[in-house]
């Protein structure tokens, strides 16, 4: 298990449940854990460039895989994703709960609770995936939605929504960094977040940006590394910002 510190984040590269026993108290858990979609995610393209080419760069530097200097490749499979989610470990690990993609495993819930919801597109376009994604919060509240345009492969190019215009695809299955603020400030903003499937880093960024603690967890060094660097540049925008 790697450990790196950076700011007010603690960043672990390897299995949440092994990380999890090691932490001390945290206010929340918010996370998007893989929940058996057994998604090919070895897409190529042109919003994954610059994630990838930073990766090559290093891994290059390490004598390690290929480098092709324009568009690279995601991992062939998310680890974890082959199996159906199971949330037991989760849903008592913090005061608040806030799990993504919990339509898809809502019956190994526990009874009450309530439902955060994202509209993917609010402009009524019509597209092969869904149309948007559903978290469960453990605390009994009405249902809220957050309505932000996402095209996933697409993130970064000149059509986008203007919230997410310039952001670049660095994961598979990357969350908006406004919609993981936007849940966070539904959750209340805890003051120290764990999010144990933490991916690119999306829930690290937004609470960096809402000047939060911050621990996650990434079991793919590619991700973790993304991160890593991500979580830290967003902490020199806040400060630059400040
Ligand atoms: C759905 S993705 C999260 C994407 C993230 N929300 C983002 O915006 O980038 C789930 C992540 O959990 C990671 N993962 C799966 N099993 C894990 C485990 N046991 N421990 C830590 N990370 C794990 C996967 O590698 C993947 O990157």
């Amino acid at each position: 298990m790697r450990k790196e510190v950076i700011g007010n984040a603690t960043l672990y590269l390897g299995d949440c449940l092994d990380v999890l026993p090691t932490l001390g108290p945290v206010d929340a858990v918010i996370t998007d854990p893989p929940y058996g979609q057994r998604q090919n995610t070895n897409v190529v393209g042109k919003g994954g460039t610059r994630a990838y080419s930073i990766h090559d760069k290093r891994r290059k530097a390490a004598g390690g895989l290929h480098s092709t200097g324009i568009a690279t490749r995601f991992p062939d499979t998310i680890h974890g994703d082959d199996r159906p989610f199971d949330p037991a470990p989760w849903v008592a690990a913090a005061p608040v709960v806030v799990l993504w993609g919990a339509h898809k495993f809502y019956s190994r819930l526990p009874d009450g609770g309530g439902w955060l919801l994202w509209d993917k597109v609010p402009t009524g376009k019509v597209r092969d995936q869904g149309d948007g994604e559903a978290a469960w919060i453990n605390q009994n509240r009405p249902l809220r939605i957050y309505r932000l345009l996402w095209d996933g492969v697409c993130v970064g190019s000149a059509a986008r929504h203007e919230v997410t215009a310039g952001q670049q695809r660095v994961h598979p299955t990357q969350k908006p960094e406004a919609l993981m603020r936007w849940c966070i400030e539904q959750a209340g903003k805890p003051s120290v977040i764990f999010d144990p499937y933490m991916g690119g880093g999306s829930t690290g960024v937004a609470a960096m940006q809402l000047g939060l603690q911050f621990v996650g967890a990434e079991i793919e060094p590619v991700y973790f590394d993304i991160a890593c660097e991500r979580i830290e540049n967003a902490q020199r925008q806040e400060r630059l910002f400040a």
